[in-house]
């Protein structure tokens, strides 16, 4: 039997290009988008678009039904400063989701589950360099306690009832197509538009605040490559450490600067400062390498000559999600 995806958050900055990749991969009609409002026209015309709000069992039952869904990527989620504003909305959203799609492969309605988690799970007390698959993990912000809890409710599912969930602890992940909205490393998307679009930017970071990051493209094939892995390769299932590059608001600015010459930066840290401090500055994503062969593609340098070649400083589509 062919696979049929559904993609549960498909409006949202990771879901938009998984979900264009994975048409591109399995074909149009094989891909579901779904989300709680419409996306951008290219995601809506390009396959099968329905509105679903992740939290609704009834509803997510009926469009699995409807297409004979055998795999769901569940990209629904608030992001960590949001989430520090809306505690109890983040935890509904961000656990409800999740034990409404394990339970669906529980009881055999699909087959394989991607659900993503951060490296919010780490917390002031983990190591900060090379921070290891396992090790202390306190998550000190509200998303963090729902992305530690999430990996161990798909650890406790794959033991108990064999489910296969995968899962993936994303670095700050950046892009053009679709902007982040209310996570501590947006930062690093901003930056490329204000810079593009008005020539300076205020960062909301001091500038030698070190933090994991990754560009979409790499992001979007490690996911596919995880979930495209044979069952026996994957040997973690809490969720894998994922990482490429790392870098502090300064030397992000310093490499725009050297397309954009005049650029200027300035910092006004503010409640992300403390979130951010309390994650890892660089991930130690070994096992993810030796168990089904992640590697990266982009480095700063490669990332940011794509963002700002993409980056229309008129006439912007880009759409921005909460
Ligand atoms: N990018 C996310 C955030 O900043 C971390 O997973 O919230």
């Amino acid at each position: 039997m062919s696979d049929k995806i559904l993609i549960l958050g498909a409006s949202g900055q990771i879901g938009t290009e998984l979900t264009l990749k994975l048409r591109e991969v399995y074909g149009n009609e094989n891909v579901i988008a779904s989300d709680i409002r419409e996306g951008s026209e290219e995601l809506v015309h390009s396959g099968p678009f329905e509105i679903i709000n992740a939290m609704d069992r009834g509803r997510i039952v009926e469009v699995v039904e409807k297409y004979g869904v055998t795999q769901i990527y569940l990209m629904a989620a608030m992001l960590s400063a949001t989430s520090e504003k809306m505690p109890s909305k983040a935890w509904d959203l961000n656990m409800q989701s999740l034990l409404i799609v394990l339970d669906l492969a529980k009881e055999k309605y699909i087959q394989r589950v991607y659900w993503p988690s951060s490296i919010a799970v780490f917390g002031a007390t983990s190591p900060k360099v090379d921070t290891p698959q396992q090790t202390i993990m306190e998550p000190s912000t509200v998303y963090g306690i729902s992305k530690i809890a999430g990996e161990h409710w798909c650890n406790y599912y794959h033991n108990k009832y064999g489910v296969d969930v995968r899962s993936l602890r994303y670095p700050g992940i950046i892009s053009w197509k679709t902007k982040p909205g209310g996570g501590t490393t947006d930062y690093a998307v901003d930056i490329y538009f204000k810079a593009k679009e008005e020539g300076n930017y205020t960062c909301f970071l001091k500038e030698d605040t070190r933090l994991p990051m990754m560009f979409m493209e790499d992001a979007i094939d490690a996911t596919i490559q995880l979930m495209q892995a044979e069952e026996d390769k994957i040997k973690v299932r809490t969720s894998y450490n994922l990482g490429a590059i790392s870098f502090t608001p300064s030397e992000i600015a310093e490499e725009i600067k050297k397309h954009i010459p005049d650029f200027t930066i300035s910092y006004a840290p503010d409640f992300r400062q403390e979130i951010a401090d309390s994650w890892p500055q660089i991930i130690d994503d070994s096992n993810a390498r030796l168990d089904w062969n992640w590697n990266h593609s982009f480095d700063l340098k490669t990332m940011t000559k794509e963002m700002l070649k993409n980056i229309q400083s008129e006439n912007n589509e880009v759409v921005k999600v909460l």
